[in-house]
This record gives structure tokens, C-alpha cells and sequence, in this order.
């Protein structure tokens, strides 16, 4: 059975949950996929011994988690070698703008040319607003960056915009293609 990493970093659950998804969808395709949170990992797994390769990162104050971006750059001749997908979640994907998209689609570009990594598939996913595991100033600051990005400003509640047949899709897509470079 083929083997896939899904390796992702996370700040307040949501590419976490996608990144579930991804395995969930990979492992019904008959993949042996792999979950790890790059933030608490320990030094013990290895991606050269996996077949292919999945990456997942979000977008904060106009860049991906930095400690994606080291270990893109750690194991880039693995990730160039094998089969590999990125995907990045932001509220720029989110938005109806077609600027604010070009903004999510330019971020993903950018990690990727800093990182020297040229995946197979990429995914701009929308993510979410999740006001109650905000702190009293991110809430405050997330609300005038919602309202601009989703009119949705209410923080009494979460706010979720991931297309989940969008992202259903990406993981089947990067299942066929491992079977077809197996
Ligand atoms: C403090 C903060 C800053 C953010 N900055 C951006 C940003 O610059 N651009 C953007 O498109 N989305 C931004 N977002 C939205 C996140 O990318 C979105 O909430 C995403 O779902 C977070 O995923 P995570 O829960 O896996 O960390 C920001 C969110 C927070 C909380």
C-alpha cells in the first residue's frame, strides 16, 4: 500500500481540520496517509521514507507558519523527488473579491518560490473565523479584518467558508496521481 505524509501546521485548528479530511479521503482511496502537526512533532519520523507528500499551512498577517516553512526547506529534494501537494487556507480565498483571491493565490506562489518547492497540485482553500479562540485584541483585530473580507462581524459566533468538495476533490485528484506514478 502506498504511503502518504500529510504534514501541517496550524494556528487555530482549521487547516488541522482539513488536513484530517485529506487523510480521511486519501485512506478511502486505499493510501496509507500519515497525519502530523509539524508545531508538536518530534524529531522521529522521516519523510524519506514515505512515498509521497502532502503539506498544509495557513496565512497570517500576510505569510504561511515559518515553521512550514522550514521543514518545506529541510526536506525540499524529498519533496521535489516524490509525488507532493501544498495547500494553504486564508480568508483571502475566502472572499467574493477577485483581488483578495489573486492576494491567496500570490501568498501560496510566494511560500513556494521562497521555499524552492515545486508540488505536483497546490489548493488556495477558504478557512475560518473562529472568534471564540480569539484573544480579547485578535478578536478585535479579526473583526475589522472579517468585515472587510466576509461582512461577517458578529463574534459571538465562528464563521466557517472551507469548501469542503473543493478540498474532497484535491486529496482524490493527488490519490490518482500517486497510483498513476506507483
Ligand atoms: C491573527 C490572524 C491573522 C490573519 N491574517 C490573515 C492574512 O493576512 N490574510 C488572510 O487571507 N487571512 C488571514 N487570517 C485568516 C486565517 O488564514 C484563517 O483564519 C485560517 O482559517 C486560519 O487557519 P488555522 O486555523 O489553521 O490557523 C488571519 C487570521 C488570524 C487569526
Amino acid at each position: 500500500m502506498a504511503t502518504v505524509l500529510v504534514a501541517y501546521g496550524s494556528s487555530e485548528g482549521q487547516t488541522e481540520t482539513v488536513a484530517e479530511r485529506i487523510v480521511e479521503v486519501l485512506e478511502t482511496e486505499g493510501l496509507d496517509a500519515t497525519l502530523v502537526d509539524l508545531k508538536r512533532r518530534s524529531g522521529a519520523f522521516e519523510p524519506a521514507t514515505v512515498d509521497s507528500i502532502v503539506v498544509g499551512a495557513s496565512i497570517h498577517a500576510g505569510s504561511h507558519q515559518q515553521y512550514v516553512a522550514d521543514f518545506v526547506r529541510d526536506h525540499r529534494s524529498t519533496l521535489n523527488r516524490c509525488p507532493s501537494a501544498f495547500f494553504s487556507l486564508s480568508l483571502s480565498a475566502a472572499s467574493e473579491d477577485a483581488e483578495a483571491q489573486a492576494t491567496a493565490d500570490d501568498l501560496l506562489e510566494e511560500f513556494l518560490e521562497e521555499t524552492g518547492w515545486n508540488p505536483d497540485g497546490t489548493l488556495a482553500v477558504a478557512g475560518a473565523l473562529k472568534y471564540s479562540e480569539y484573544g480579547f485584541f485578535k478578536r478585535f483585530v479579526m473583526r475589522w479584518i472579517g468585515g472587510r473580507a466576509s461582512g461577517d462581524t458578529d463574534t459571538s459566533r465562528d464563521y466557517e467558508y472551507t469548501d469542503w468538495d473543493e478540498v474532497e476533490s484535491f486529496a482524490r485528484q493527488f490519490a490518482t496521481l500517486i497510483r498513476t506514478d506507483a
